[in-house]
C-alpha cells in the first residue's frame, strides 16, 4: 500500500512517500481501506518527535473515513463494505496510508450524509472538543465560556457545541478569521493581534484553551471564583494557576464509538457542520504538514487518500 511515514524524526522533510506492507486484522481489529485522513495541530509534532519514542518507519496521522475491508477474529458487529471513520487507539498514529488496522470497538459507522472526507475532519476534532467541553467542564446552559483559538480544527467544533449546550461564547481568532468564527456561532470575537482579551473578557464559567504557551497562562485572568478551565495544548498536565480560586483540568481525550456517534448525533440535527477543509493528496502530506504547523489556518486540511 501507499503510505506518507518518516524514518526519523525532523523537519517536513523528513515525510517520504512510498509502499509499505498491508497491515492485517488482529482478534478484535478490522481493516479499513482508507478514504481520507484529516490533519491535526498534533501532527507535526509527532513528525518532529515532541512526543518522544517511536518505531520506524511511522506512518503519521490519527483520524480516517473509509471502508471495512477485512475482519479480525471475534469482530461480529461490522461487515465488510461498511463505511467507517474513527481515530486510532491513543498512543498510536498510521492514517496516512492506504489500509490500516484499527479496533472494532473504537469505530463508527458513518452515515451516508457524511462525507470521507468532512467525516476525517470531524473525528479527532470532535472527540477532543467532546471530552473537553461536555465531560471535562461540563458546560452548561446560560454559562459564559471563552475559547481560545476559534478558527482552528478543535476550536471550531467546540465552539458550536458550546451553543448548542446554550452557553454564550467568546472566542479569540486574527483579523482574517473573525467574520469565519462569528458565522460558526461566537456571540462575541476577539482579534487577539489587537486586543488583550484580559481587558475585554471576565467572569467566564469557563474557559477552553486550544494555543497553549502564554495563551494558557494568560487565560486563568478571565475566570469567576469557581471557573473552570480546560487545556489541550499545555502538555499532558494543565498549567499551574495563579488564583486558588479556579480548577485547571487536562482532558483525557479517549476513543470509543460513543463519543464518535455523538459527533454523528450532532452533525445529523444540524448542530455542528464540518469545517472549511483545503485538500491535499496522500503524496502532498509533507506540505500539508508544513501549512498546519504555521499554526495559522480556518478549518481543517484534509489528504484524500483514494
Ligand atoms: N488529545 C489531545 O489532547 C489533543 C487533540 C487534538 C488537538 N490537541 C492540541 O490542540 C491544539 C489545537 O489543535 P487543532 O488541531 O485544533 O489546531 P489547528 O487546527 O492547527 O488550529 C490552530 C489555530 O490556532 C489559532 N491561533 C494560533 N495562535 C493563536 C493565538 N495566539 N490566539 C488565538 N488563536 C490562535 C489559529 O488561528 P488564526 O489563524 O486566527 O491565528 C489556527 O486556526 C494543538 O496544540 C494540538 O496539539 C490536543
Amino acid at each position: 500500500m501507499k503510505a506518507a511515514y518518516i524514518q526519523q524524526f525532523g523537519g517536513p522533510e523528513v515525510l517520504q512517500y512510498g509502499d509499505l506492507p498491508d497491515p492485517s486484522a488482529g482478534p478484535g481489529q478490522i481493516v479499513v481501506d482508507t478514504f481520507a485522513a484529516s490533519v491535526n495541530g498534533a501532527d507535526w509534532k509527532v513528525r518532529a518527535g515532541s512526543y518522544g519514542q517511536a518505531r520506524f518507519p511511522l506512518i503519521l496521522v490519527l483520524d480516517f473515513s473509509g471502508v471495512v475491508s477485512a475482519l479480525g477474529a471475534g469482530v461480529a458487529d461490522l461487515g465488510i463494505g461498511e463505511e467507517v471513520f474513527g481515530v486510532l487507539e491513543a498512543g498510536r498514529d498510521g492514517t496516512y496510508a492506504e489500509k490500516i488496522a484499527v479496533g472494532a470497538s473504537i469505530v463508527a459507522k458513518k452515515p451516508s450524509a457524511l462525507s470521507h472526507i468532512d467525516a476525517a475532519a470531524l473525528a479527532l476534532t470532535g472527540l477532543t472538543a467532546l471530552y473537553a467541553v461536555e465531560d471535562t467542564l461540563k458546560l452548561r446552559s446560560g454559562e459564559t465560556i471563552l475559547i481560545q483559538g476559534g478558527a482552528g480544527g478543535v476550536a471550531a467544533f467546540a465552539i458550536q457545541l458550546a451553543k448548542h449546550l446554550g452557553a454564550r461564547v467568546i472566542t479569540t481568532a486574527s483579523a482574517a478569521n473573525l467574520a469565519y468564527v462569528r458565522d460558526i456561532g461566537a456571540d462575541e470575537v476577539i482579534d487577539y493581534n489587537t486586543t488583550d482579551f484580559r481587558k475585554v473578557v471576565n467572569n467566564c464559567a469557563a474557559v477552553f484553551d486550544t494555543v497553549g504557551g502564554d495563551v494558557a497562562l494568560r487565560s486563568f485572568a478571565v475566570l469567576k471564583p469557581g471557573g473552570r478551565a480546560a487545556f489541550i495544548a499545555s502538555g499532558a498536565q494543565p498549567p499551574k494557576a495563579d488564583r486558588s480560586d479556579v480548577t485547571a483540568l487536562r482532558p483525557a481525550v479517549g476513543r470509543d464509538r460513543a463519543h464518535l456517534n455523538r459527533i454523528v448525533e450532532l452533525y445529523l440535527a444540524g448542530a455542528v457542520r464540518p469545517p472549511p477543509v483545503t485538500l491535499y493528496s496522500l503524496s502532498d502530506a509533507a506540505e500539508a504538514l508544513r501549512v498546519s504547523e504555521s499554526r495559522h489556518l480556518k478549518g481543517k486540511l484534509v489528504l484524500r487518500v483514494r
